[in-house]
């Protein structure tokens, strides 16, 4: 039978989902380390807060659910490709390597969310965290992007 959608177009999906979704995990705390430098309540703070909300609401969430979807589709198809098998069997087929895979996709998921709260609540004037945490918070996405890319090709 014709599938919709190939295994390799799914995985070309799901990489573009990544490039968006990690290079907006990337430029959100950048944004919000510009909003803490600002003037309170000043035409750059105002700016910088439109521009999180856009780059979250129009590249983030839909990256994060886009990533999640192809990604849990490859694991059906691929990873996990008969379903008939006892539960305990199927787990026990799974690459080790996707189980690290997954915990820091997880992590990378709750990191979304603790940048989505933390930008709700700049925009209701908390500063909680110097411009300097919101800079090295930067870099974190860029760290396990390094890591799960080089378990998903290498597949140690
Ligand atoms: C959001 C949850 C995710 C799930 C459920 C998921 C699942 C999967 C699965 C099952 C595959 C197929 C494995 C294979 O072809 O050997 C795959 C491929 C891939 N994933 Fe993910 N993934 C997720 C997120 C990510 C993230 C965040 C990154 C990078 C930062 C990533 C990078 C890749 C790459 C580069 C491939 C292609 C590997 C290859 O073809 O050799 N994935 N993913």
């Amino acid at each position: 039978m014709e599938h919709v959608i190939g295994y390799d177009l799914a995985r070309g999906l799901h990489i573009i989902a990544i490039i968006a979704w990690v290079s907006g995990l990337l430029m959100l705390p950048r944004f919000y380390a510009y909003i803490t430098g600002s003037q309170a309540g000043g035409e750059l703070e105002q700016a910088m807060l439109k521009a999180a909300r856009s780059l979250r609401m129009i590249i983030l969430t839909p990256s994060l659910v886009l990533a999640w979807a192809f990604g849990i589709f490859l694991f059906a198809t691929y990873l996990v490709a008969d379903w008939s098998r006892p539960f305990p069997d199927i787990v026990a087929s799974v690459p080790h390597w996707f189980w690290g895979k997954l915990i820091l996709v997880l992590g990378l998921s709750g990191y979304h969310g603790f940048l989505s709260a933390e930008g709700r609540k700049l925009a209701s004037g908390q500063r909680r965290h110097s411009e300097r945490y919101w800079r090295l918070m930067s870099e974190i996405p860029f760290l396990v992007a390094i890591a799960v890319v080089l378990l998903a090709t290498l597949e140690p």
